[in-house]
């Protein structure tokens, strides 16, 4: 039986309820611009006290195009995205400078003059949202962490965690593979992975919205892993899910190797796969802390709340005392 079948009676949450119970009541439009472009996240989260890849530079107009040679002669390693860009759509990812071109993550060279052009696409504003022109990224190609050795094909995973008032309450683990060329987005043709809230602990994965138990590049089980550095990343995300303003939002992190968990981009609309990966419906997890009268302002005690709604116990205990409704 497809996943979507067996969630369908287990509280999943459609397009329509995300949107306007949570979307549209939890996260006021003056916030949008925040999440929605990567170059104002990153300062956001800088102020948040959150790690971000480091910037290397910025590609506002066409006649700054010239900028990718001088950053690839310093860097070599690099990522070059669309601002607004969304789904990994766009998003060139390099290892090394070649005589002609660029090194891609999969080994193929690019040649200079396809790179200018792909950067062209992504400032007349091809793949982002909204319309009109974008600015183009570049920043610090992160590495990841060595526990995902024989799980990441080619690029870098990451976490999506649904934060929702602060209160982490959903996440999945997006694995690269041959297919996406370095993205772990999962319309690329990633895996994304179910994981338990309470362990940072893999349950199951997903393909293409079909079950899957390996990894289709290294055959190595996808289940029972445990996400390296679990605790600061759920730290992450409730931080900045509290800080930000948004009630509803995916948080993206990737653990580097060098620099820990960091986070890559946050998204007001979250996609709605991840309850899929984790065979488990949103809402059941949602209406409990929608119906908190307020969130605690301490991070910890807002884990502690993550943790009971993750395991099915009652939030009544959380509530102060003369905060009742
Ligand atoms: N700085 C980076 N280092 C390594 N990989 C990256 C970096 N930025 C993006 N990627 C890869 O590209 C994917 C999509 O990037 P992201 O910034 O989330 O943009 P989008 O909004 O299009 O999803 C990530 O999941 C990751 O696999
Ligand atoms: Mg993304």
């Amino acid at each position: 039986m497809k996943p979507f079948t067996r969630l369908a009676k287990a509280g999943v949450l459609g397009m329509n309820s995300r949107n306007l119970d949570f979307i549209a009541a939890y996260n006021p439009r003056r916030y949008y611009p925040l999440v929605d472009d990567k170059i104002i996240t990153k300062k956001l989260a800088i102020e948040a006290g959150v790690t971000v890849p480091e910037q290397f530079g910025v590609i506002r107009y066409g006649g700054e195009i010239n900028i990718i040679e001088r950053i690839a002669k310093k860097r070599a390693s690099f990522v070059v995205k669309p601002s607004r860009g969304s789904g990994g759509g766009g998003i060139m990812v390099f290892n090394g400078l070649a005589k002609t071109g660029l090194r891609r993550m999969n080994g193929q060279i690019t040649p200079w003059a396809d790179v200018k052009y792909h950067i062209s696409n992504m400032l007349s504003g091809m793949f982002s949202m909204g319309d009109g022109s974008d600015s183009v990224l570049i920043e610090e190609r992160l590495v990841p962490h060595s526990a995902f050795s024989k799980l990441a094909f080619g690029g870098v995973p990451d976490v999506r965690v649904i934060v929702f008032r602060g209160i982490p309450v959903m996440a999945m683990l997006r694995l690269p593979t041959a297919e996406s060329d370095g993205k772990a987005n999962l319309h690329q043709g990633g895996v994304g992975a179910g994981i338990d809230l309470v362990t940072g602990i893999t349950t199951r994965g997903v393909q293409h919205n079909d079950s899957v138990d390996l990894h289709p590049d290294f055959e190595t089980p996808v289940r029972d892993f445990q996400v390296p550095a679990w605790p600061e990343i759920l730290e992450l995300a409730s931080r900045l899910g509290h800080h930000i303003g948004l009630g509803y939002v995916g948080v993206d992190i990737v653990i580097c190797e060098h620099k820990g968990p960091t986070l890559l981009e946050l998204n007001a609309r979250p996609g709605i796969a991840i309850q899929t990966a984790n065979l488990r419906g949103l809402r059941p997890l949602l209406m409990p802390v929608h119906k908190l009268p307020s969130v605690p302002e301490d991070v910890h005690e807002r884990i502690e709340i993550c943790k009971a709604n993750w395991r099915g116990e009652p939030l009544d205990r959380f509530i102060a005392p003369g905060d009742e409704v």
